[in-house]
């Protein structure tokens, strides 16, 4: 029997629109609604549910906020790789990260932030960078926090298991260096992870830190946000960054908006933390 797959009203599909907006600064216009079907259909066959309107009213119920977390897992754009825009990692390793082991040899907090690090290459590839310019970082007070606001991603970057074409673009030397074979996976080794912390956190959400960041990589994700959260979080950076700490973004991404003054562009998508204070009460 030929069944016809359930079709998304526009109350339906603006209902969700708006909760992952509301939950994630995700916009998904009419342009994305295809998307968001094939993604929900997927969630819909999980649940055993008939069609939007049941889901909608899963949305609404008393698992509602749980559902709503697999919402933003099914909706995420989670592509990423080691060393992806490996120019970043060489700005690191040459001239970033010198002054930083300095300080962190000389016992000062070293802090680096990677804030949508989806399934962990990202903050492992930082992690990796580090290693290379200072072997015993981890002796030091040097560490990397990994977020997203999807809780499956946080999960398996915390894993750390990566399967042999994701690794592949490590070669020989790094991968011996920091991974273990597990099966026919590989692992990031212990003491690489006992440098990272791995947290669930909604950019567009409080943050919950103390201190301030050294370098914050914000990649590839403000892409989906509309302008004016992207530009309340260029500010939202400015103030987490030190003086002369380094953000950077994704290749097609750009700081804008009054934040622009707070930054200057000193490589392809990389921005220093400028001296100018940050005006507004950003949180
Ligand atoms: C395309 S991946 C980019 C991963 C990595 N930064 C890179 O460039 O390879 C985008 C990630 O942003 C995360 N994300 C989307 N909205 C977010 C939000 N509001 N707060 C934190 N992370 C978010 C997604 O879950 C996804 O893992």
């Amino acid at each position: 029997m030929i069944t016809t797959p359930p079709e998304l009203t526009q109350a339906q599909f603006r209902k969700l629109a708006d909760i992952i907006h509301a939950d994630s600064g995700i916009v998904i216009n009419e342009a994305k609604r295809s998307l968001l079907v094939a993604r929900i259909n997927r969630r819909l066959r999980i649940l055993d549910l008939q069609d939007f309107g049941a889901y909608c009213q899963k949305l609404d119920g008393a698992d509602g906020a749980q559902e709503r977390r697999h919402l933003l897992s099914a909706i995420t754009t989670n592509v990423t790789a080691f060393f992806r825009e490996p120019h970043h990692f060489d700005a690191l390793s040459s001239e970033i990260l010198k002054p930083l082991m300095a300080d962190a040899r000389a016992g000062k907090r070293v802090r680096f932030w990677s804030a949508a690090c989806s399934s962990g290459e990202e903050p492992y590839s930082l992690a990796f960078t580090v290693l290379e310019a200072l072997p015993e970082a981890a002796r030091h007070d040097v560490l990397i926090l990994a977020s997203d606001v999807d809780p499956q991603m946080v999960r398996r970057a915390e894993e750390g298991l990566y399967a042999e074409d994701a690794v592949r673009v490590l070669g020989p030397e790094r991968s011996q260096r920091f991974m273990v074979r597990r099966d026919d996976a590989y692992a990031v080794r212990d003491d690489v992870k006992a440098m990272l912390r791995f947290v669930e956190l909604n950019l567009h959400a409080q943050w919950p830190f103390t201190g301030k960041f050294d370098v914050i990589f914000c990649r590839n994700v403000t892409i989906y946000f509309d302008g004016e959260a992207r530009r309340r979080l260029w500010q939202r950076f400015a103030g987490q960054l030190n003086e002369g700490g380094t953000l950077f973004i994704g290749h097609s991404e750009r700081v804008d908006g009054p934040a622009a003054e707070l930054f200057e562009l000193v490589g392809t998508t990389q921005y220093r933390r400028n001296a100018v204070p940050v005006q507004t009460t950003a949180s």
